[in-house]
């Protein structure tokens, strides 16, 4: 059974995009996996993105762009699965990929036929150049039984960018994760966006096998690569990594793992807010409130946990004061009376035995993650 948890990996798209993916990134991706603790705290998938194929097939068949990748696909794999890791591959829904390679339609026995020789285990498939009045969810059915016809368990990740409402009908077509929104970029205001936004109310489509997909990690690109957009600040992608990780959302890496800042890796590697993503009981967090302070608005997010505690994030999500933000035990379900330890998230700091609320400043931007736990 796969995604279980929420899927976690990298993706070559948000540093490399169009024009810089090529086998050696990749190989050096896997092995950065390796070296930097990535794989070790559970990211595990490896995913090229658009552009690693050939722009014709041949005999019918995708071929790789053999400048890019000289000795095939196939090898990479390999040597991801040689790592522990596994692999991914990328592919449309329509006639031509968004970077105007050849898409899966009517193609998609042969195309996953294709990716299970390859010893593929995920495809990102997408929804560029789909013919008129052919419907999405129609066609992702028709890929997601192509895979299932394989045999092999490919994890299916569906990106229509939520044109069509997929957190409906994805999880009908086979998928694993479906994305939410638009394409995010590296700036507080696509987090804002995508993240704080569009997330509201979307937690009752999530759960074990199926997953809300807000888009990738801009973490730790500091305003460089393909999606570059002034980059943002240590708060903002706390904020950021702390939101995800209460949405159980995929975790998928987009900077360059080989040259990652400290804060990358302090905040990618954290095990306590991965275990929050990760929690066996799948909850995905949903928004408790929200209060506002002299025009700023202040977020609270909370995700319950199997063991009975409750993940939450207060976010000052105003742009210039520090402010005190209260979360009230009645917010999550407790009856005010009731003890309840709480542990910044951040840093495992055990914060106190507390009743009927918590208080916290939070500086501009910037989301404290707490766990609250009531006492044994
Ligand atoms: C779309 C997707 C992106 C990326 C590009 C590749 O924009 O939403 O995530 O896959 O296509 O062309």
């Amino acid at each position: 059974m796969l995604a279980q948890t929420p899927p976690m990996g990298w993706n070559s798209w948000n540093t490399f995009g169009w024009k810089d993916l090529h086998a050696d990134v990749v190989k050096e991706t896997i092995d950065a996996f390796v070296s930097e603790g990535l794989k070790d705290v559970g990211y595990e998938y490896i995913v090229i993105d658009d552009t690693w194929q050939a722009f014709e097939r041949v005999d019918g068949k995708l071929t790789w762009d053999s400048e890019r990748f000289p000795n095939g696909i196939k090898p990479l794999a390999d040597y991801a699965h040689n790592k522990g890791l596994k692999f991914g591959i990328y592919s449309c829904a329509g006639t031509y990929t968004c970077a105007g390679r050849p898409g899966s339609y009517g193609y998609e026995e042969v195309d996953a036929q294709t990716f299970a020789e390859w010893e593929v285990d995920f495809l990102k498939y997408d929804a560029c150049y789909i013919p008129a009045n052919l419907h999405n969810p129609t066609l992702y059915k028709r890929m997601g039984q192509a895979l299932r016809v394989t045999g092999r368990p490919i994890l299916y990740s569906i990106c229509e960018w939520g044109k069509n409402q997929p957190w409906e009908w994805a999880a009908e077509t086979g998928g694993h994760m479906w994305r939410t929104t638009g394409d995010i970029d590296d700036s507080w205001k696509s987090i804002l966006e995508i993240g704080f936004h569009q997330q509201v109310g979307k937690h009752p489509y999530a759960g074990p096998g199926g997953w809300n997909d807000p888009d990738m990690l801009v973490i730790g690109m500091h305003g460089r690569g393909n999606v570059a957009a002034g980059g943002c600040t240590d708060a903002e992608y706390r904020s950021h990594f702390g939101l995800w990780c209460l949405l159980a959302a995929p975790l998928m890496i987009g900077c360059d793992v080989r040259n990652m800042s400290p804060l990358a890796r302090e905040l990618l590697l954290n095990r306590r807010l991965i275990a929050v993503n990760q929690d066996p009981l799948g909850r995905q967090g949903y928004r408790v409130g929200q209060v506002e302070y002299a025009w700023e608005m202040m977020d609270i997010w909370a995700k319950p946990l199997a063991d009975g505690s409750i993940a939450v994030g207060l976010f000052n999500l105003g742009d210039n004061r520090t402010q005190k933000i209260p979360m009230a035990w009645e917010a999550i379900g407790l009856h005010d009376r009731r003890p309840c330890r709480v542990t910044n998230l951040w840093t495992g700091d055990d914060l106190g035995v507390h009743t009927r609320s918590f208080t916290s400043e939070v500086a501009p931007h910037d989301g404290l993650i707490v766990k609250i736990t009531p006492e044994r």
